[in-house]
């Protein structure tokens, strides 16, 4: 390992290398080993003038996701010196969830929503998946070409959670149309707002008619959550699994249909489903460079020096491929950090296994010859340092007979050539009045996504 005092910068210009543009979203990995003859950890730019510390090390990315104390989660003195207009900063700025807090805030709330997603039954979760799958196979499949990442894998994960959460159908849709716009990350007002309203609308429903799902649980958690606090962690679960779902269906597919080991397995032969997705969690985790802390002290660690009050970034995407302990053989080995690990690992890796294994199986059962519609080299990753995200996964397969049908009330209805458009909401469901929140902490809410914590 070379040391950081010989090699001050990991770039020949002395520059720093960049984690954000199309250069590190072509080739990450090539941008990974260059940082790691810098050493375990390697100032990189996570955004145009944003510095960061960058964790390619697995050893030392375990020492640091296991330390609270010296690792700390809150980004609030970080983000004082930080442009509001800052791409990064909607999903670095702090909020009161339990993935950017610390405690004991943070064991309140983390105890409440794992013990929320604990009650989550995963044969109840597999139907879900099951009903929304063939739902939208049945849609797609007269059109005989579709991008699988827009009508697919960003729809299903929503259509989930909608039932998780106990969503009526009206009320889902609006969900699902406002999550989407949110997750354009165009930091959209309007979406912010809709958004917002209808998790509102949600947990006023919940209030009067409770029901076994997700909002009621974490409602009624002995941790007591505010209103507040409960409309965070439920866009946070909603927000952040939705979009982490997607990318691990859309990688392992983009696997099962470009790789010939897994390409016999679509009818019949060697690898499966699960070893595709134990493949994908190795090597394009969903979530590639996360676990932002945030010293409050300069820290000299592991022979580099930490500047108080920056961010140090953990790569999963890099530890698991350090060359120090990766393994030539990975079959039946699940020891990658994709999931986290310490007090904020996934709380939700069970039904994060099921939605994507069940939404893949399904989409290969109703579409058996569906292949590619670009050679896979063409195919492109969205730019960005925290998700591992394919911008679009194009197939064709042989037209079932028929004009596609939309779902119900579908606000995404299907593009293709003789799509029958589903007519627009009726009045009633336009003019449905809905709660308004205290106007402090809504505040809050509606800027969540836009990372303005004033
Ligand atoms: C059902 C979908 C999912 C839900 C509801 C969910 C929920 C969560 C929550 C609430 C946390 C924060 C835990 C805490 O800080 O206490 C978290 C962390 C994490 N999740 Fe998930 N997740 C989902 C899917 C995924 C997927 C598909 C991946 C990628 C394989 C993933 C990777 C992670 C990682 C790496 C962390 C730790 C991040 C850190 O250390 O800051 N999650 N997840």
């Amino acid at each position: 390992m070379t040391s950081p005092d010989h090699n001050p910068s990991p770039s020949p210009n002395g520059s720093l290398l960049s984690l954000h543009g199309p250069e590190f979203a072509a080739d990450p990995e090539g941008v990974y080993r260059r940082l790691r003859a810098y050493g375990p950890i390697a100032p990189v730019e996570l955004s145009p003038g944003v510095p960061g510390m960058l964790v390619t090390d697995y050893q030392v990315a375990l020492e640091i996701l296991r330390d609270q104390v010296r690792f700390p989660r809150d980004a609030r003195r970080w983000q004082q010196g930080i442009p509001s207009d800052c791409p990064v900063l909607p999903i670095m700025a702090y909020r009161p969830t339990c993935n950017l807090t610390d405690d004991p805030l943070r064991s309140r709330l983390r105890e409440a929503v794992t013990d929320t997603l604990d009650r989550v039954d995963h044969n109840a979760l597999r139907t879900f998946v099951e009903r929304s799958a063939n739902r939208l196979v049945g849609r797609m499949s007269p059109l005989g070409e579709v991008d699988l990442r827009t009508e697919y894998a960003l729809v299903l994960p929503l259509l989930v959670f909608n039932e998780l959460c106990g969503c009526p159908a009206e009320l889902g849709e609006r969900m699902v149309a406002a999550v989407r716009e949110v997750l354009k990350w165009e930091n959209s007002e309007e979406a912010n707002m809709t958004l917002g309203f209808a998790v509102l609308e949600l947990m006023a429903l919940k209030r009067e008619n409770p029901g076994p799902d997700l909002t009621t649980w974490l409602m009624d958690h002995p941790a007591e959550l505010t209103d507040e606090e409960v409309a965070h962690q439920i866009v946070m679960l909603v927000g952040a699994g939705s979009e982490l779902a997607q990318n691990l269906i859309v990688n392992t597919l983009r696997l099962l249909l470009s790789d010939e080991r897994f390409r016999g397995g679509l009818s019949g032969g060697s690898l499966s489903v699960e070893d595709a997705l134990d493949e994908v969690l190795w090597t394009d985790p969903p979530l590639a460079n996360f676990g932002i802390s945030y010293p409050v002290e300069p820290l000299d660690f592991h022979g580099v020096r930490l500047p108080a009050d920056q961010p140090v970034v953990i790569s999963f995407a890099a530890a698991n491929n350090d060359p120090a302990t990766r393994a030539e053989d990975r079959a039946g080995n699940r020891a990658h950090l994709s999931w986290g690990i310490g007090p904020h690992a996934c709380p939700a890796q069970g039904q994060a296994r099921v939605i994507a294994t069940v939404a893949i199986e399904r989409l290969l059962d109703g579409l058996p010859d569906m292949e590619l519609a670009v050679p896979a080299e063409e195919l492109t990753w969205r730019p960005g340092f925290i998700q591992r995200a394919l911008s679009s996964l194009p197939v064709r397969f042989p037209p079932a007979p028929g004009p596609p049908q939309p779902l119900p009330g579908d606000p995404y209805p299907p593009a293709g050539p003789g799509a029958v458009a589903e007519p627009p909401a009726g009045p009633a469901a336009e003019e449905a009045p809905m709660p308004r929140p205290p106007a402090r902490w809504w505040r809050r809410l509606a800027n969540w996504w836009a990372g303005d914590t004033a």
